[in-house]
Order: structure tokens, then sequence, then C-alpha cells
């Protein structure tokens, strides 16, 4: 088996190689100035070639993973499996007016020719209930990082009211809640745009009380720099956040700030200074799970 990675600042490739105990390379990309891309992989590739990326900004990405597996194929490997722990395109998942393309739907077949596996976390998965309905590939692996944020905040010193932003959440806050001992409640958020949220929280005692903020993704950190400034109205002493998938764009970090968070944590699925946990030997779990063709 070879780990093959990209010269982004994810370092998954080599420590998943690691973990595995495998060859690992990264690709060569030269970017041309019209916006092309060349790649070189090493001259000899095995039969089994895991390509690891994380797609958060991902349209240049995909082009290269096309080019990347193509090339693989073509060079003799017969097993693509895709470890891809930011999984783009997946919030669109229905057409909301007419003419609106289902980009998770369109992905999803995408990425299921590209690669035989495709291994992920916390996919932004609302309308289906598992991810081989949306990549119909031979393994299709979501993982969740939620266990690893529950035995990270059970290494915390505190005992925090942990609090999901909105409906979709409850799925990672009551796991993580379950794994740390700890409590929990959900929000309600309504959205009126890219950056504009509504957030109500539930009946219960924030008064003085130390809560973390968790869920998967914050991507402009509106959700949860609201649900913040609610949680401190509401009498909270302290806020943090933790976070599968820190995209964290533009202005996000002072927002939160502004908000009154104190601390933000993450995984590592996308590098970030926030990263507090690593998320490659669940994914080197996932890839011997999904075992070698024979
Ligand atoms: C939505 O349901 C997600 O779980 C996140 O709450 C949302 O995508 C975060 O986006 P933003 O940081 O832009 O508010």
């Amino acid at each position: 088996m070879l780990v093959l990675d990209f010269p982004d600042p994810e370092q998954h490739g080599r420590a998943l190689s690691e973990e595995l105990d495998s060859h690992h390379a990264t690709i060569d990309v030269h970017h041309f100035p019209d916006g092309e891309s060349r790649l070189r992989l090493p001259e000899n590739v095995p039969e089994h070639v895991v390509l690891c990326r994380s797609l958060h900004q991902p349209n240049q990405k995909l082009v290269e993973l096309l080019l990347a597996a193509d090339a693989a194929r073509e060079m003799g490997a017969r097993q693509i499996t895709l470890v891809a722990p930011y999984l783009c395109y997946m919030r669109q998942d229905a057409a909301f007016r007419p003419g609106e393309v289902v980009s998770q739907r369109l992905m999803g077949r995408f990425l299921a020719r590209l690669a035989d596996t495709l291994i992920t976390v916390d996919p932004h998965l609302h309308r289906v209930s598992a991810l081989s309905e949306v990549i119909p590939n031979e393994h299709a692996v979501a993982l969740s990082a939620a266990p690893a944020m529950g035995e990270f905040l059970a290494r915390h010193p505190s005992e925090p009211l942990l609090v999901g932003p909105d409906h979709e959440s409850q799925q990672w806050v009551s796991t993580a809640a379950e794994v740390a001992g700890l409590e929990y409640v959900v929000a309600a958020k309504t959205r009126h745009g890219d950056r504009t949220v509504d957030i109500s929280l539930p009946e219960a005692e924030y008064k003085n009380r130390h809560v973390v903020l968790v869920d998967d993704l914050a991507s402009t950190g509106r959700t949860l720099a609201v649900a913040s400034t609610a949680l401190h109205d509401a009498g909270a002493e302290r806020v943090d956040v933790l976070v599968s998938h820190p995209l964290f764009f533009d202005d996000a970090m002072d927002t939160l700030a502004q908000a009154g968070v104190k601390e933000v944590w993450s995984s590592d699925s996308v590098a970030h200074p926030t990263n507090a946990f690593a998320l490659a030997p669940f994914l080197a779990d996932a890839i011997r799970y999904c075992g070698e063709r024979p």
C-alpha cells in the first residue's frame, strides 16, 4: 500500500502511513500561471493506493484528485482509497428552488467513480441517513470525531454543560456528552443567509456555568458566535467551542472572540491553530477495516 497526499498544510498522509506502517509520498504539484495543475506521482505505484486530501476550498483540489486517481490506475493501481477527512459539497442536499443543482448527489457520483473506497469524518448529511446513499462505491465510511471530542472533554478539568447550536448538532453533542459523562442541551437555529442566523436556547440553568458549544463544522463562525452571545446573555460564565472541522473562513475567529468565546478546539481534519486532537488513528483503523482487494 502507498499513501499519497498533496502539498497541503494537512499532514494526514504522513501520519496515516506511520499508523499503517506503509510507504508514503507527497504528489508533486506545479500550478501554471493560467491556473492549470501539473502533477507528478512516484514512478511506481503498488496495487493499493490511498489518496489523502481534506476537501475544503475544493474546486482545484477535486480536479487534481481526479488527475491523480486516473494516473494511479493507468500506472497499475487496482484499488484506490480516498481519505478525505473533510468532505466537500455535502450541504446542498436538495433543490430548494427550481433548477438548483443538488451538489451532494452529483459529487457523490463523481467520487464513487474516482475511488473504490471513500473514508471521511462527520460529513454533512441531514436528509440522508447513510453516506453510502450518497457515494455508491464499494465502501463509503463516515467516521465521527464526536467520541474523540468526548475523550478530549473528559480530560478537561472542569465539567462544562455541552450545547449544540442547532438541531443537526444533536448527534455530535449527545455522543460527546455520553463519552465524557456530561450534561447537554440542543438549541434551535433559524438561518436567514450565509452570515445571518438566529439561535434560541432551550430552558436550562446557564447562570455562572462553563459551557462548551459542540458542532460539526464552523465556516463563517456566525452560528457559534450567535450561540455564544445568547449564552453570555443567559449568564454563562465562560463559553468555549469544540468542532470537528475548523474551516473558520475570513474573520470567523475574530467574530468568535468578539462574541465572548474563550477557547476554540478542533480535530486536525483541516490544519488550523485550534487543532487539539488527531484523526489519523481512526482513519487508519477504517482503512484496515475496509481491507485490501483479493
Ligand atoms: C449547519 O447545520 C452546520 O452544522 C454548522 O452549524 C454551520 O454550517 C456553520 O456555519 P457558519 O459557521 O457559517 O455559521
